[in-house]
C-alpha cells in the first residue's frame, strides 16, 4: 500500500476511534437513565403500595406510644419509649418521602405565617432534636408569605433532618427567615460536618448514610419548585456547617 493510502488508513482508524468513543459515551448516559428510571419504576410499584399501607399503622403507634409515655414515670422506660418514637419517626419521613416522591404535584398557595410553620416543624421533629443534644434556634425578620403549607412543611422537615444528622452528639441548628432580592429566604444552618461532595447534592438516591434513601434533597427541589420558589446550597454565615436556602417571590 502506498504512504499516501496508509495516511488515508490512519485518518479513518482515527474517526472510527471517535466515533466508537463518542458512543461509549453515549451509552454510558444512557445506561445512567435506564439504571435511573428502572430505580424509580421500582421505587414507584413497590414504594407506594407500601407507603401507603404502612401510613395508618404508623400513625396508630406513634398515638399508642405518646399515650404510653403519659401514663408512665420510669425513667428508664420512658427513655426506651424515646427511642421508639425516634425510630417510627424516621419511618415516618421514609414513607411519607417515597409517598410524594413518586406523587404528581400540584401545589395549593396560601398565605402562611411562617414562625407558625417553624415552630410547628421544630415540634414535630423533638425526638430527633432530642435525641442529640441539639440547640434549636430561630431568627424572624420576614414573617408572611404566599406558598404551599404542606410542601414547604416537608421541605424543611427535610432540611432540619439532615442538620440533625450531620451534628455529633452535640450542636446547633438556626433557622432564619430573610428577604433578599424580592425573595423570601427560609435558611438552615447548623454546625455539623459541612458538605463533602456538593456536585451530587440533589440528586436522586445520592445518600452518604447507612440508613437513607437519599430522596431528602431532591424532593426539597421538587418542592419548592411547584410552587416557584427553589433551594440552594450557600457558604455558612453563622457556624462551620452547611447553610440550605430555601427561596420563594414575595409576590404570588
Ligand atoms: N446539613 C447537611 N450537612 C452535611 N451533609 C448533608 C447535609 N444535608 C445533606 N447532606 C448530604 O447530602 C446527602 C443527600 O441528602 P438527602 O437528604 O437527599 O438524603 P439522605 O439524608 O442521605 O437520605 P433521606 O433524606 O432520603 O433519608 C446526605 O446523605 C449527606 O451526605
Ligand atoms: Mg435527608
Amino acid at each position: 500500500m502506498s504512504n499516501s493510502g496508509i495516511d488515508e488508513l490512519k485518518t479513518e482508524l482515527k474517526k472510527a476511534i471517535n466515533a466508537i468513543d463518542e458512543l461509549k459515551t453515549r451509552l454510558a448516559q444512557k445506561e445512567k437513565e435506564i439504571t435511573e428510571k428502572s430505580k424509580l419504576a421500582v421505587l414507584g410499584e413497590l414504594g407506594l403500595g407500601f407507603a401507603h399501607e404502612i401510613k395508618n399503622p404508623l400513625s396508630a403507634i406513634t398515638t399508642y406510644l405518646d399515650l404510653l409515655n403519659n401514663s408512665i414515670s420510669d425513667e428508664s422506660q420512658k427513655s426506651i419509649l424515646k427511642k421508639l418514637r425516634h425510630s417510627v419517626l424516621e419511618i415516618d419521613i421514609i414513607t411519607n418521602n417515597m409517598l410524594f416522591y413518586t406523587k404528581e404535584l400540584k401545589a395549593e398557595i396560601s398565605s402562611i405565617d411562617l414562625e407558625a410553620l417553624i415552630d410547628e416543624t421544630i415540634a414535630s421533629l423533638e425526638v430527633a432534636i432530642g435525641r442529640k443534644n441539639l440547640k434549636v434556634t430561630k431568627q424572624i425578620s420576614h414573617r408572611v408569605i404566599n406558598g404551599d403549607y404542606q410542601l414547604l412543611k416537608r421541605s424543611l422537615v427535610n432540611l432540619i433532618a439532615n442538620a440533625a444528622d450531620a451534628n455529633q452528639n452535640e450542636g446547633s441548628i438556626l433557622v432564619e427567615t430573610i428577604t433578599s432580592n424580592g425573595q423570601c429566604c427560609i435558611a438552615v444552618e447548623d454546625t455539623g460536618t459541612g458538605i463533602l461532595d456538593p456536585g451530587k447534592l440533589f440528586q436522586p438516591f445520592h445518600t452518604t448514610k447507612a440508613k437513607g434513601m437519599g430522596l431528602g434533597l431532591a424532593l426539597v427541589k421538587k418542592f419548592m419548585q411547584a410552587q416557584s420558589g427553589n433551594v440552594s446550597l450557600k457558604p455558612p454565615k453563622t457556624f462551620n456547617g452547611a447553610r440550605f436556602e430555601l427561596t420563594l417571590p414575595i409576590k404570588q
